[in-house]
Parts: C-alpha cells; sequence; structure tokens
C-alpha cells in the first residue's frame, strides 16, 4: 500500500479529489465506489469543484441503512445529494446506493451486485476506515469473500454514529445493506483517507499489523493497488512515515 501524508485535512481532501477528477477526465465514463461519513466531506467540497464531466460516470455506494426512507436526513441518499448530486451533472440514474427500504433485502444485494458487475466493475473505491477497522459496514470478523449483502452494525459503530442522530445510540439504525470486502477488492484502484488522531492506532495497525479479519481493513494489504491519504494526525503512530 502506497502512503501519502498531508499537513492537513483540506489537502488530504484536495488530493483525494484530484486523483478521482483525473481518473473522470481520462475516463468519462468511469464507475466510481463512492463513501460518506465525516472523512469523505472534504473531498466531495473538492470534487465538486474540479474541472470535470461527470454527465457519463457511474457511482456506487458502499453502503445504506436498513430502514431508513431516502428522504430521512441521516440516509446515504440524503448525504449524497447533499454533498455530491446536487452539485454536479451526474445523471441521477446512474447514481446507485443500496436500498435500505427494500422488501427483499437479500434481492436487492444480489440486484447491486449485478449492476456493479454490468457496470464493468469499479476503476476506483474510496473508502473511510471506523475506528474498529471497518470499511464499508464490513465489521471485525467479516468473510473478507464477502460480496453486497444485510449486517448487523457493532455496538461501537452505533456509538460513533449517534452523533449523527441527535446523541442517541437507539436512534442509530441497527442493520446495514454493505458492499462485501470481497466486491471492494474488486475494485481497481482503491484509495482509503483517514483523518483525526482517533483514527492513528487504526491506521497503524492497518498498515502494520497482521492481516487478520478482526481488523477488516487489513484486507486491503492483499489489494496491487491501494493509496493510503492521511494528515499528519491520523498517521503519528506509523513508524515507517514518523
Ligand atoms: P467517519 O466514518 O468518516 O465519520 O469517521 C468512517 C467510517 O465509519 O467508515
Amino acid at each position: 500500500m502506497r502512503v501519502e501524508v498531508f499537513e492537513t485535512y483540506t489537502d488530504l481532501s484536495q488530493r483525494t479529489a484530484d486523483i478521482v477528477a483525473d481518473l473522470v477526465r481520462r475516463r468519462p465514463d468511469a464507475v466510481l465506489g463512492l463513501p460518506t461519513g465525516s472523512t469523505p466531506e472534504g473531498f466531495y467540497r473538492a470534487l465538486v469543484k474540479a474541472d470535470a464531466s461527470f454527465r457519463q460516470v457511474r457511482t456506487f455506494n458502499l453502503d445504506e441503512y436498513v430502514g431508513l426512507p431516502q428522504a430521512h436526513p441521516q440516509s446515504y441518499f440524503s448525504f449524497m445529494n447533499s454533498h455530491l448530486y446536487s452539485h454536479v451533472d451526474l445523471v441521477p440514474a446512474n447514481c446507485h446506493i443500496p436500498n435500505g427500504m427494500a422488501v427483499d433485502p437479500d434481492a436487492e444485494c444480489r440486484r447491486y451486485e449485478d449492476l456493479i458487475r454490468q457496470a464493468g466493475g469499479l476503476d476506483v473505491v474510496v473508502l473511510g476506515i471506523g475506528l474498529n477497522g471497518h470499511i464499508g459496514f464490513n465489521e471485525p470478523g467479516s468473510p473478507w469473500d464477502a460480496r453486497t449483502r444485510r449486517v448487523p452494525l457493532a455496538e461501537n459503530t452505533r456509538q460513533a454514529n449517534a452523533r449523527f442522530f441527535g446523541g442517541s445510540v437507539d436512534g442509530v439504525p441497527s442493520e446495514a445493506l454493505t458492499m462485501g470486502i470481497g466486491t471492494i477488492l474488486e475494485a481497481r484502484q482503491i484509495l482509503l483517507l483517514a483523518s483525526g488522531e482517533a483514527k492513528a492506532e487504526i491506521i497503524r495497525r492497518t498498515l502494520e499489523g497482521e492481516s487478520d479479519i478482526s481488523v477488516p481493513a487489513t484486507a486491503l494489504q492483499q489489494h496491487p493497488n491501494v493509496t493510503v491519504l492521511l494528515d499528519r494526525a491520523a498517521a503519528r503512530v506509523l513508524e515507517r512515515t514518523a
């Protein structure tokens, strides 16, 4: 895995947007795997200012909560609408997020996998990382060959996300639909973003620890084209860049 360390969160966000915008300029119908969360907010702020057209781009989000309608302010659809869709010339029919309200979630997950395959696979997937090492909502113990599926959320993930639901963990959905680690590992390029001191230890384990299913992000060690973009705080305890 290549590691790039930036002085500030703004710099790492701009670099991520530059990589993605450059891909879109070279391949106007690129297929992007996209994250939500607080980490990628700066990336989207920079991406919407990039000199690139998204008219033919296809996007697939990593995950969505089960049971939240699209219109719910904390749905990942709402997040994507306010951070990306409403600012660029993406065609709505080309923007995909698993449907957390699907009557048959298993069928929805199979449909999502089929859509990714029909699009030719993901050219790049941008990832955040959870404090427990999750990528998408693949919590510790997730098999590395897993495909898009319905998963329970780890208790510490629900606690971490309570801030978006009025501070109460009870308001956080207990399940999600997520691309699997197997789905993510098939992307041709992976960008893993982390910012802030709270992520420093999990970034150290991801980059320098044993590859183990108890830390899902260590699956990325197997992939030939991963760039890890960090600010100084997130890189603080790395041996190689100290
Ligand atoms: P965060 O979440 O960007 O809000 O820290 C990352 C994640 O849980 O994947």
